[in-house]
């Protein structure tokens, strides 16, 4: 099977209600909490991504038994002292940096030394920045480089709590501290710049002693050690990350409509929506309903008839950090100059997104300017290509594959895509949703 996607046709319009995939961040946490719980956990609707499928092989390493039948996944937790840690574990992350940095915390007190490895993309990511504060509780770490996989984790049987500021807005490593303060003795304190808060989230509907007080922009977070996790069944809400794709498409699409069952759209992961909205894209949620905690709607979305540019507040940047690829499509056909700032973190990702988002709008004839972090994009309505177009060589990034087929069906000429099982990592069945949307048309 080839692995390249040739796209030679714009979409035409289109009006369906479509279900998108469980979502990524639900699922892994959902998977690493559970193998700690005192019994079996079951889950529904679980993302059948590579990632996901990473953190089972995962936790099935540490002799956490796992059974898995179409999307129902059953985790068979021995308790928060369950894991069996045994000599010369080496645990694959493959191409997840949630699997890789948020499995640390959990491993912070193994008796034997664990290595953690990663794929290419993953090897060049920035690990210092959870060996940094884990090392703080009292483990020990060596790693690639000072700061890339492979790691070792040597953990401690000594743990202190420990201070935390997380001034990146990383979820991850949020997360990696929560944990690691679950499994040490007294009061951990994490201040984090505002991020993604599905750990607190599942953590508090557990009853885990977790305490949260919410700041304008950043949190203050208390934990102390978890003596025991109840079973936690759960059935995951569509991911958000992944239906951008879709609204996106809506609205650079004519007179398309589309709507998108059962997202959990959570506040600190919609900044996706309000920037689009800011655009002129009209999206509404409806049958708004909490679940567990989280926040789920389903969403409606109306092409536009014109796109307006943006001067985007960083203050959105963490709640749609996965979704400035696509995001900049949209600038790319508004009418006129946007501006998008402080998004170094971009180029920490899967690939240097910032960087493959200029390339991308650059060869669809977009004018863009860089300067530290920021990005300027000269938009143009009346984008309309008949070149061909390559996308090869972007570390297997599946956002810059998602990203590069949406600009294909909406800009027109011909584009080579390589790299599709990209898409397995978090949206195996993308390009199936994209057919039925063709054939709808
Ligand atoms: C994630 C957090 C984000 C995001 C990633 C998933 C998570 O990363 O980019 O895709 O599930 O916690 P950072 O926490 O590094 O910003």
């Amino acid at each position: 099977m080839p692995n390249k996607v040739i796209v030679k046709d714009k979409i035409n319009s289109f009006k369906k209600n479509i279900l998108i995939s469980g979502d990524k961040s639900l699922s892994i946490r959902w998977l690493l909490i559970s193998s700690l719980a005192e019994g079996i956990s079951t889950s529904k609707n679980l993302l059948m991504s590579e990632d996901v499928l990473a953190t089972i092989k995962a936790i099935k390493k540490l002799g956490i038994q796992v059974k898995l039948k179409k999307k129902v996944c059953k985790v068979y937790g021995k308790g928060v002292e369950g894991y069996n840690y045994r000599k010369n574990l080496v645990i694959n992350a493959e191409n997840s940096g949630t699997l890789g940095r948020l499995i640390l915390g959990l491993l912070i007190n193994t008796s034997h030394p664990i290595k953690i490895v990663g794929d290419k993309s993953l090897s060049k990511r920035d690990f210092k920045r959870i060996s940094d504060p884990l090392s703080k509780f009292g483990a020990k770490f060596k790693l690639k480089n000072k700061k890339n996989l492979p790691l070792t984790i040597y953990g401690s049987k000594n743990l202190k709590p420990i201070k935390y500021y997380e001034k990146r807005g990383s979820a991850q490593c949020k997360s990696a501290v929560i944990f690691a303060g679950m499994r040490t003795k007294g009061v951990t304190l994490i201040k984090a710049k505002k991020s993604r808060n599905h750990t607190e989230i599942m953590s508090k509907n557990l009853e885990l002693p977790i305490s949260i007080r919410e700041k304008k922009n950043y949190d203050e977070i208390k934990v102390n050690k978890v003596k025991k996790i109840k079973v936690l069944n759960y059935n995951i809400p569509s991911d958000i990350s992944s239906s951008a794709f879709f609204i996106v498409l809506t609205a650079l699409s004519k007179k398309s409509e589309l709507i998108i069952k059962n997202v959990n759209i959570n506040y600190s992961r919609i900044g996706v929506i309000t920037i689009l909205k800011k655009m002129g894209v009209n999206i509404i949620f409806k049958n708004q309903r909490i679940y567990k905690g989280e926040k789920i709607a389903d969403i409606k979305v109306k092409s536009p008839k014109n796109l307006k540019p943006i001067n985007c507040p960083s203050a959105l940047n963490s709640s749609a950090i996965d979704e400035f690829l696509v995001i900049f499509l949209v600038a790319a056909k508004a009418n006129g100059v946007s501006v998008f700032k402080n998004l170094n973190e971009l180029n920490q990702k899967e690939s240097p997104r910032l960087k493959w988002g200029q390339k991308i709008l650059k060869k669809i004839g977009i004018k863009t300017a860089v300067s530290n972090g920021s990005i300027k994009i000269f938009g143009n309505p009346k984008i309309n290509l008949k070149k061909k177009i390559t996308i090869k060589n972007y570390l297997k990034d599946h956002r810059v594959f998602m990203t590069s087929i949406i600009a294909a069906l909406s800009f027109g000429g011909v584009w080579h895509i390589h790299d599709k099982n990209s898409i397995k990592t978090s949206f195996p069945s993308f390009l199936k949703i994209i057919n039925e949307l063709r054939n709808d048309a």
